[in-house]
């Protein structure tokens, strides 16, 4: 599987949008993530001009920059005309530094911290998403200290269950998000947002699970969650003016995945609004939602450089590589397959029972087990594609191990949008 953008040439090299990935690999050094930049304007343009088409004006969708957080992205993500979610303070700030519009920002999270909310507050945060009850009465005191009317969501459990894996799955009853609907919380929470002076409810979000392939979820969200603006109306004599469906749509990692199209995913998210807003006599709302990997994820590719190998007869092949569970944890945490390629050959003979492992002193820093890779040697070029979300974003420093750079490339070009971090760095804050 290769995702789009990348090809092999007739040197046997793997090349991404024009770029040679070993001559990228030699010029900027490994490990190395790779951003399709194109790409990425491409899933913003689809998603903005689909909404714009399809939905009540004033609806946009918002970039969850939680899958990939750094200045270049949000300038991207502003100049593509989208909205961005935020989930923490260290997001916000790089959103505000990066001259991100703060009413177009989202602030999510379960526990945001006096700081974050005046924060969020003082900057004009679009809208701060609140989480639970102790928050609201925060918020509501901070913006009558900041003489100021926030405009907020409240994050709504739907009590769908979308099949994906349980760690990133939210929109059940027994979560840390949110207010169920069907123990009573949400609606009371609803009432309770409603009088807060300082406070104007617009929006309700929800948000199922991410990494989804099938439609029928964010479906019943949008039903589900229309039948409870109707319980709300006819409680308190109110509309809710904003639906928010969160993110989720899925990202291809191998030749098992076939997520949906942008489109396709959306069609019948927008018919069914339509029609249940008809039947059930709504104002149309204005609809959001916040894509992370379907932006970001198959825009990404990561380069390391193979170090050594170890075959042990009639067990596996260790392949280790420059990078790992410090550059992406995701095999480590969730068992997450990849399809990773010997970018330095096309042909060769094909080495099967191959663990590529990373140079963390763990077993478990793993990158993938039980693949098969072209004749591979020491010093070729590996590349794990669909590492674009969740991947820098959640890199760490284990082992004092620094992060990569990171790259976008173009049409040919590349730009180091992140540099990679120097053994200096490491000690930035140590006393
Ligand atoms: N909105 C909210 C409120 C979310 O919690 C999330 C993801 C998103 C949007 C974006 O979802 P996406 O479109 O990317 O599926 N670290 C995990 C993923 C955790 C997702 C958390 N929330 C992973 O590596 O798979």
């Amino acid at each position: 599987m290769l995702t789009p953008g990348l090809e092999f040439s007739s040197n046997g090299h793997l090349y991404i949008e024009g770029c040679d990935i070993v001559a990228l690999a030699q010029k900027y050094g490994t490990p190395l993530y790779v951003m399709n930049e194109k790409l990425i304007r491409n899933n913003c343009r689809r998603y903005t001009s689909f909404i714009a088409e399809n939905f009540k004006t004033g609806s946009f969708p918002c970039y969850a920059s939680k899958a990939l957080s750094c200045l270049e992205i949000y300038r991207i993500m502003n100049e593509e005309k989208m909205g961005v979610d935020v989930v923490s303070g260290g997001e916000l700030y790089t959103a505000l530094k990066a001259d991100f519009p703060a009413e177009r920002i989202f602030f999510h999270g379960n526990n945001k911290t006096v700081d974050e909310l005046r924060m969020a507050v003082e900057f004009g945060v679009g809208r701060i998403i609140v989480d639970n009850l102790t928050e609201l009465h925060l918020l509501d005191k901070i913006a009558s200290e900041a003489k100021s009317k926030q405009k907020i969501g409240l994050r709504i459990k739907p009590g769908i269950e979308a099949h994906t894996h349980d760690y990133i799955r939210t929109g059940q009853i027994d979560s840390k998000f949110g207010f169920s609907i069907e123990n009573g919380e949400a609606l009371e929470a609803v009432k309770e947002a409603m009088s807060c002076d300082n406070l104007e409810l617009c929006q309700l979000h929800c948000h199922i699970g991410s990494q989804i392939f099938d439609t029928q979820p964010f479906v019943d969200a949008v039903k589900v969650m229309l039948d409870f603006f109707v319980i709300i109306h006819n409680e308190t004599g109110q509309w809710i003016k904003e639906l928010n469906l969160g993110g989720g749509l899925g990202a291809s990692y191998t030749d098992a995945d076939s997520p949906l199209e942008i489109e396709e995913y959306l069609t019948p998210v927008a018919q069914i609004l339509k029609s249940t807003c008809k039947e059930l006599d709504i104002p149309e709302p204005e609809f959001h939602i916040e894509p992370g990997r379907s932006i970001v994820g198959e825009a990404g590719t990561t380069l390391y450089t193979i170090g050594a190998i170890k075959d042990i007869k009639d067990i596996r092949t260790y392949i280790s590589v420059d990078g790992g569970m410090a550059d992406n944890i995701r095999y480590a945490l969730y068992k997450a397959e990849y399809t990773v390629l010997n970018a330095s050959k096309n042909s060769g003979t094909i080495k099967d029972n191959v663990t590529i492992a990373g140079k963390c002193c763990e077993s478990g820093d793993l990158i993938q087990e039980g693949i098969s890779l072209t004749e591979p040697d020491v010093g070729d070029i590996l590349a794990v594609l669909t590492t674009g979300a969740y991947n820098y974003s959640m890199a760490s420093n284990y082992n004092r191990i620094p992060r990569p750079a990171m790259i976008m490339v173009k049409d040919g070009n590349s730009r180091v949008v992140i540099q990679r971090e120097s053994y200096a760095d490491l000690l930035n804050n140590d006393i």
